[in-house]
């Protein structure tokens, strides 16, 4: 991991633009925005359809570059990073959860979670012992050898939560982690996150539109036509 025990923000915005331009078509997701997010903390990124939620994640996790400003994550300014160190710096320090859970359907469990793990070139033993400490976590170990379509919604979102949490990544994105999940499942859900966050002092960095998730929040950003609105702090710390 990157960040330090007096590590500062996890990302820094500095006037921070992004236009889409899909065959002509130009449009402005987010305007000019100059924030921090702090670390080791559960930041919400909220605010109505289109505002550009998902654009802001996508340039958080590298898989999209901003038209213009800095962007900073986990101390690296990744607009210096190309391809190659990208990828590196991206698989080493950031982890996804996708709202559609993102599994591969032709593997167990099990494999889904390790899959990170051999990207990364972790020899075999390390990589068993790690993927079932994790399996135990999420509390799926008897569903391991199951495929993503022999799971519930609940259980697919933990897979989906176990695998981006195996290499320990300092920051982790999760677009509308609790959106397709029910309001006691998501509750599993945010109690699991809680406790690999204190385990690990990993970064969340969320976008919802769920009240619940949100009640949970250490951090809130409310955007509103690609620009800052607002920002409150949560839960104290
Ligand atoms: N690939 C793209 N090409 C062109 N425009 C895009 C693209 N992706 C997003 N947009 C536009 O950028 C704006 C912000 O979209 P974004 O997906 O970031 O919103 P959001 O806040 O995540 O919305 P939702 O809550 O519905 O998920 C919207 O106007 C959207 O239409
Ligand atoms: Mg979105």
């Amino acid at each position: 991991m990157t960040s330090s025990p007096n590590a500062g923000p996890v990302v820094s915005f500095k006037e921070v633009r992004k236009v889409y331009n899909d065959d002509g078509l130009e449009v402005t997701a987010i305007k000019s925005v100059t924030f921090d997010i702090p670390s080791r903390r559960f930041a919400m990124i909220v605010g109505p359809s289109g505002s550009g939620k998902t654009t802001l994640l996508n340039l958080i996790g590298c898989i999209d570059a901003p038209t213009a400003g800095q962007l900073e994550v986990c101390g690296q300014n990744v607009g210096l990073l190309r391809d190659n160190a990208m990828t590196d710096f991206r698989s080493r320090n950031i982890a996804f959860v996708f709202q559609s859970f993102n599994l591969l359907p032709v593997l167990t469990a099990y494999e889904n979670v390790e899959y990170p793990l051999l990207l990364l070139g972790i020899p075999a033993p390390e990589r068993r012992k790690q993927t079932m400490a994790m399996l135990e976590s999420v509390g799926l170990v008897d569903q391991r050898d199951h495929r993503p379509n022999q799971l519930s919604g609940g259980q697919k979102q933990r897979v989906a939560i176990a695998r981006a949490l195996v290499k320990k990544p300092a920051l982790i994105l999760a677009d509308e982690p609790t959106a397709n999940l029910d309001s006691r499942t998501g509750a599993e859900i945010i109690a699991l996150m809680h406790k690999v966050q204190e385990e690990h002092s990993a970064s969340f960095i969320f976008s919802t539109h769920d009240p619940q998730l949100m009640s949970h929040a250490d951090e809130i950003f409310v955007i509103r036509d690609g620009e800052l609105a607002e920002h409150r702090a949560g839960r104290p710390n």
